[in-house]
């Protein structure tokens, strides 16, 4: 009888939770493989889950600003909401497997025009990644991530805003500064 050890992603991973145990915000298939295949084996990208409010999404998130704990059940029900909105919000995160813990996010928000034959832009938004695991391309992989996706739902463009510290990351991520922006804060 074979001695070698029977392995799966599971039994490698006990904390994971696969992708197909998951209410996901979109179909996983819609962020590019090359962009997965890119990360370490201990990491995997997927869609926002429902219970990510257990995975500290909102932890990474305060990294980039402000965030105050709704709670369980405000936080899905604002899940439930952009995911009655389909192609219209896609947000990612990339899981560390051994904890089963967020470290990086982002998302695009594609905007549905009437101009230009009812043309689409991709908005990039709420970049994160853990402080303790920045500088290790995991902020790349996210914008690549989005891009692909804005890209593949038709978007005409993928635009964001930035702070001028962010515009070498950005520049790193094959972006150009380009015009200004204009805010009002409420
Ligand atoms: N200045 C110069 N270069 C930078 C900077 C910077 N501030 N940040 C990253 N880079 C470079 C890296 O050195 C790397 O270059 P290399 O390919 O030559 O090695 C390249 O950009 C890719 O960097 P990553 O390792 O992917 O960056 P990281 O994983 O740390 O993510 C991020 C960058 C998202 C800015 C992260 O530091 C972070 O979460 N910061 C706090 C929150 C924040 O500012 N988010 C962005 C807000 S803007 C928005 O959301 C649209």
């Amino acid at each position: 009888m074979s001695s070698m050890p029977v392995s799966s992603p599971v039994q490698e991973y006990p904390k994971w939770t696969p992708d197909h145990e998951l209410e996901l915000l979109f179909h996983p298939d819609t962020i590019p493989v090359q962009v997965r295949r890119e990360l370490h084996p201990d990491l995997h990208i997927r869609p926002l889950a429902r219970t990510d409010y257990n995975r500290s999404h909102l932890s990474v998130l305060s990294v980039l600003t402000v965030v105050t704990d709704p709670g369980l059940a405000a936080y899905q029900a604002r899940f439930d909401l952009l995911r009655s909105q389909p192609k219209t919000n896609y947000t990612i995160v990339i899981i560390d497997k051994p904890t089963d813990q967020i470290i990086a996010v982002g998302s695009v928000f594609v905007e549905h025009k009437f101009l230009r034959g009812l043309g689409s832009v991709g908005h990039i938004e709420d970049i994160a990644v853990n402080p303790n695991v920045q500088g290790k391309k995991l902020g790349l992989r996210v914008i690549q991530a989005l891009t692909g996706i804005s890209e593949r739902e038709g978007c005409y463009k993928t635009i964001l805003n930035c702070s001028d510290k962010n515009i070498p990351f950005y520049e790193k991520c094959g972006y150009v500064k380009k015009e200004n922006e204009m805010a009002k804060t409420s």
